[in-house]
């Protein structure tokens, strides 16, 4: 099959980048493909930006031809670095940042408008025991496709101008593609690497596609042995937020309930009735959320979904988590803080006569994803409305005097200035002030033993 007509349907600025990396890939007599979610999705007619390009050298192909012929298995060491000499190139003539990964000859180009290009050096990998990082040596395009997740993955498109746009697909991904099926290469699949019985799960959900028959059985198998448990919590955590980031979270959360359960997360998880409301509650929130708040920091959705998960989980067992998966530190302050105060800020935004500056006072420290959650926790219209007016009203204003503002009155520049501006912050809050004349007002009655005399 010949993909040319649907790779000139490409977004213009890829298919010039597809066009110069095959012109370059001849010039220097080695053999370009795009590989991977590229060409799957390619096929499927949905828009990916991240190509993916893997070079082989062309003494390669030959070899793998004679192996085959003669039925060996094909075995080769070394060669690494014709990906990273060809990505050190295009970086030249894309005008493109260049990080190299020698030891796994893999380079990642980032272009002048941000996007990225992952270029690889075909290689052949083997798996010492489940769950570790695997060994790699040189292979040629086949090899490197064997060594893939699942056959909708495992195709191959030439990019070189020979050939161009031509689909090596050695283990079916069209025809699995069209049966909308998931399908691992061989048997050993979930054992060599049990994150990809999670990418089974979200591809499943993102497509709409279910695990093929032997596929489901082998992930039972493996389901039945915890083969994640084999995995480092670091590389389960990459995968969790993937899945979390997809486009139905909910779909993705109910998958890994039916298909694996959350143990791999921590044993205290269940998916109880309450549970599945809750995080329904914080689907709509997160919508409400971003279509109100437009101009507001973009949620990071994966971790309320997160959150939302670990809910009901204690505080001790929640840091252990964060630890465990070293999750960055940003993520588990965010998420720390919810187990730390949500009860809490729920206890004083029940409280009948709670000042709009005491509102701002609880909410302000707390991210906006701790809001959400701590929104779609309780019930309350009344609280409901007193988060609504700190997002809309009160979260970002100003007050109209400075420091600046102090020393000319006279004020002694000092930690008290800080003081002094939350307390006529607090004090436009709730109405007390309402212009730059009252703020320095109420400031110099407020203020008025740290003035010079
Ligand atoms: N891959 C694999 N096994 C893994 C991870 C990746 O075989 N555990 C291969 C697959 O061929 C995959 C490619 O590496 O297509 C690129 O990986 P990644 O970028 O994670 O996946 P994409 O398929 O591009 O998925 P997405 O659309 O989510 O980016």
């Amino acid at each position: 099959m010949n993909l040319e007509s649907k790779i000139k349907l490409l977004p213009k600025d890829i298919l010039s980048v597809i066009k110069k990396a095959g012109s370059l890939a001849d010039s220097m007599d080695v053999h370009a493909y795009l590989v991977g979610g590229f060409v799957r999705d390619m096929l499927l007619r949905r828009p990916n930006l991240d190509l993916d390009i893997v070079i082989e050298a062309r003494h390669r192909e030959v070899e793998q031809a004679r192996h085959r012929e003669v039925g060996q298995a094909h075995h080769s060491e070394g060669v690494q670095m014709d990906g990273i000499l060809f990505a050190e190139k295009l970086a030249e003539v894309l005008g493109a940042r260049l990080i190299k990964h020698k030891r796994f000859g893999t380079a990642v180009l980032t272009l002048p408008n941000h996007k990225k290009i992952d270029i690889a050096t075909a290689r052949k990998e083997t798996y010492a025991r489940p769950g570790a990082l695997p060994v790699v040596s040189g292979g040629s395009i086949y090899d490197d496709l064997l060594r893939r997740d699942f056959s909708i993955n495992a195709m191959a498109v030439t990019i070189s101008k020979h050939n161009f746009g031509k689909l090596s697909d050695y283990f079916s991904g069209i025809a699995d593609l069209k049966r909308k099926r998931i399908r691992v290469l061989h048997s050993l699949s979930f054992a060599d690497d049990p994150t990809r019985m999670l990418r089974a799960i979200r591809f499943g959900e993102r497509y709409g596609f279910s695990l093929e028959r032997k596929t489901l059985q082998l992930f039972k198998a493996a389901r039945k042995e915890d083969a994640l448990n084999k995995v480092t919590k670091h590389r389960l955590r990459d995968e969790l937020i993937l899945m979390l980031k997809e486009d139905r979270p909910l779909k993705v959360i109910s998958s890994i309930r039916k298909l694996y359960g959350f143990s791999f997360i921590d044993t205290g998880i269940r998916l109880s009735g309450v549970k599945l409301d809750f995080l329904r509650k914080l689907n709509k929130a997160v919508m409400i959320f971003r279509k109100h708040h437009p101009k507001k920091r973009v949620l990071d959705s994966w971790l309320i979904f997160l959150i939302g998960l670990l809910d009901g989980l204690d505080l001790e067992a929640v840091k252990k988590i964060c630890a465990d998966f070293a999750f960055a530190r940003g993520d588990t302050k965010r998420i720390v803080s919810y187990f730390d105060s949500h009860s809490e800020v729920i206890k004083r935004l029940s409280e009948k006569n709670i000042r709009p500056s005491s509102v701002y006072h609880l909410l302000e420290p707390l991210s906006f994803e701790v809001i959400v959650l701590i929104m779609a926790k309780q019930n309350k219209s009344d609280i409901i409305k007193k988060i609504n007016e700190y997002l809309f009203v009160h979260n970002g204003i100003r007050l109209a005097v400075d420091g600046s503002d102090l020393k000319e009155l006279g004020f002694v520049p000092g930690p008290h200035f800080k003081e002094m501006l939350v307390k006529a912050l607090y004090a436009k809050i709730d109405k007390v002030v309402k212009d730059k004349n009252e703020e320095i007002k109420f400031i110099k009655e407020h203020g008025s033993r740290h003035i010079k005399t």
